[in-house]
Formats: structure tokens, C-alpha cells, sequence
């Protein structure tokens, strides 16, 4: 383990001869067990896929090494996506690894600051654009089309081969399918990648099962839900600030062949989930990565039971991306003491 996800599954991934082999450590991410949430819940068991503590912090990893590498396959130089940042983050990274030239294209005050900071010290190229994700994707595109430049967005086939990957990590781990998977949706390519993977695991053997897929959108970027373009996506979860999805028509696929849903939760529920993840599981994460477990906890709040499942939320992207949200928390206790231990001791009063 730890190989990364091209030398770990070679042959389920598009690697020829020709393709470089390399990784950053992406993939092999922690399956952490709820302690607290589970009980709410009333099911058998609750997992939490960590994919914030891949190398750049989020989920991108394991699609981007394998896009990276068939464009380095092909000889080719420059790659280029639109991001609310994450994606990004990880192009710029993977960019500087192989030492080719990274354009980012993203909308401007829309991106969080841990996620401009990365791609900044990675080296990208930055054009901040007024106007949406879905504007900077179009124009990204248009970009690739007009220049010899590798577009390293989830519309690139190999962002769903490698992403898929993280489906076969937990039907390892699991021995089978989760009864349930709950997933945030944004630019709906990580519903459609995931559910290619545990599609593949149980044609292969590896699996028994299949899972239902429970997407979850935000309230004011939920254009799969509502069934119609949003024109101005808004949610305090940046991530999936995103009106109109490149992989609409395949998340709905997942949804539907699964037996699936794919609902929304609004930004308060959003930012109380992530909160609690971080202050009862130890798990902090960024806000968008919170909507599949506040998805899961909608559903038990309006009476559905869970029963005897073994449902896995995956946690996009870690917490540290974004840090003005972060500093919104309030603190349980942070004051300021003189530097004496009499005074300190204060501190460990439980009042
Ligand atoms: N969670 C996080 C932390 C994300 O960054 C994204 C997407 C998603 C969930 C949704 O995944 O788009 O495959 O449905 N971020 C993209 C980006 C759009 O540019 O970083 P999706």
C-alpha cells in the first residue's frame, strides 16, 4: 500500500507500456469509523471515506495522476481546468511534479483561500474570470480546443478512471459494497466515478453488492434536483458552487441505476454538519464534503430508517481549504491568560 493508485490498479486503469508510473502518495485513504453520529443514525455501521488526507487534500488526487499521466503518454506539455479550487490545487501539483506548464481558469472571490494559496505555491498560471464555474469551464474547453493543451477536467475520462478508485479501496476494506454510499454533487463527476467503480468491482468479483448512491447538491446550486440550470449558484459550500454540472446526464445514470436519490441540503444544515463532524468525530473537513453526511442525517430526520445498513459517507476535502469558514466556529473557550501557570490553570476549569 501507498504505491499510489497507478502501480496499486494497473489493470483497471487505462496503463499501457508507454504510460508514466508515478504518484504523490494519492489513494489508500482512511476508512474511519463514527463513533457519536452512528447511534442518531440507528444503523449497523457508519464509515467516513477521508479523501481530505490525500496529498493535496481532497479527492482530485486520484483522477488527476492518471490524467496527468496519459497527457505526458501522449507528449503532451500543458494542461489546463476550471476549478472552485480543489481540482485545481491538485492539477497545479501533479503539473509541478512532471514539470508542465498548469493553466487554471477560476471564477474570482469564489475560490476557497487554502485552495488558491496551493495552486499559487505549485506555480500555476492563474486567469481569475468574472463570472461563474460553468463560465470558466466553457471557456476552459473552448481553450483546449483552440491549443495543443490537455483539458484535465472531470470531461477527460481519465479523471473518472482514476477517481473510481476509491470504490474499490472501500470494497477492500469492506468486503463488499456499502448498503449505502452518500456523496456530495457538484460537477457530478465523483458520482459517476464512484459508481463506475463499484459497478466494475462487482462485475470482477470483488464485490456481491452494489450500493445505492444518495447524491446531495446545496439548496442554491442544486440544478440536478430543481431539473434546471441554475444561473447564479449560491451556497456557502464553494466547492460545488456550480449551476450547470458537465456530468448531469451520468449522475442521473448512477441515481437511477442504483435505485439512488439525489437530493440537496441547504447551507445550514451544511455548515451544523460540519461543524459537528469536526467537534464529534474528529473529522474536519471542508463545508462541501459536509453534505453527504447532512444528507444522510435529512433522510433520519424525516423518519427513514437505516436499519441494519452499512453506509459510507465520503468526505471530499479537508478542512483547512477553507479557512474563513473555519474561523466563523465559535470557539468552546479561547482567552487570553498571562504567561503563568496560576493563571493557566484557570484554563482546565470546567465552568
Ligand atoms: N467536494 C469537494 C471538496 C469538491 O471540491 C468537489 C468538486 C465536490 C465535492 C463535488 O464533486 O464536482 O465531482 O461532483 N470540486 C470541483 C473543483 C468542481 O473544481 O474542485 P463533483
Amino acid at each position: 500500500m501507498g504505491k499510489g493508485i497507478i502501480e496499486t490498479y494497473k489493470k483497471f486503469l487505462p496503463i499501457n507500456s508507454k504510460t508514466p508510473v508515478f504518484s504523490l502518495g494519492e489513494g489508500n485513504t482512511p476508512l474511519v469509523k463514527s463513533r457519536n453520529i452512528v447511534d442518531e443514525i440507528g444503523c449497523k455501521s457508519l464509515l467516513f471515506k477521508l479523501e481530505g488526507c490525500n496529498p493535496t487534500g481532497s479527492f482530485k488526487d486520484r483522477g488527476m495522476v492518471v490524467a496527468v499521466a496519459k497527457a505526458v503518454e501522449k507528449g503532451i506539455s500543458s494542461i489546463a481546468c476550471a476549478s472552485t479550487g480543489n481540482t485545481s490545487a491538485s492539477a497545479a501539483a501533479y503539473g509541478a511534479y512532471l514539470g508542465l506548464r498548469t493553466t487554471l481558469i477560476v471564477p474570482k472571490g469564489n475560490v476557497a483561500r487554502g485552495k488558491l494559496a496551493q495552486a499559487v505555491a505549485y506555480g500555476a498560471h492563474i486567469a481569475m474570470i468574472d463570472g461563474n464555474f460553468d463560465k470558466a469551464l466553457e471557456i476552459t474547453r473552448e481553450l483546449c480546443k483552440r491549443h495543443p493543451v490537455e483539458l484535465v477536467n472531470s470531461l477527460n475520462p481519465n479523471r473518472i478512471e482514476g477517481q473510481k478508485t476509491a470504490s474499490f479501496e472501500i470494497v477492500e476494506e469492506l468486503g463488499m459494497a456499502p448498503d449505502d454510499l452518500f456523496i456530495p454533487v457538484g460537477n457530478a463527476g465523483n458520482i459517476t466515478a464512484y459508481w463506475k467503480g463499484f459497478k466494475e468491482a462487482f462485475e470482477s468479483g470483488l464485490s456481491d453488492n452494489l450500493p445505492v448512491m444518495n447524491g446531495y447538491q446545496a439548496s442554491g446550486a442544486a440544478p440536478i434536483v430543481d431539473g434546471a440550470i441554475v444561473e447564479e449558484p449560491r451556497t456557502v459550500a464553494s466547492a460545488i458552487r456550480i449551476g450547470n454540472p458537465a456530468s448531469w446526464e451520468l449522475a442521473l445514470k448512477a441515481r437511477d441505476e442504483s435505485n439512488g436519490f439525489i437530493d440537496k441540503v441547504n447551507d445550514d444544515e451544511i455548515l451544523s454538519t460540519y461543524r459537528r463532524l469536526a467537534s464529534d468525530e474528529g473529522i474536519f473537513c471542508e463545508p462541501a464534503s459536509a453534505a453527504s453526511l447532512a444528507g444522510l442525517l435529512k433522510r433520519v430526520n424525516s423518519g427513514e430508517s437505516f436499519e441494519g445498513k452499512t453506509i459510507v459517507c465520503v468526505i471530499t476535502g479537508n478542512g483547512l481549504k477553507d479557512p474563513d469558514i473555519a474561523n466563523e466556529i465559535k470557539p468552546v473557550s479561547l482567552n487570553e491568560y498571562p504567561a503563568q501557570i496560576e493563571s493557566v490553570e484557570e484554563a482546565l476549569s470546567l465552568s
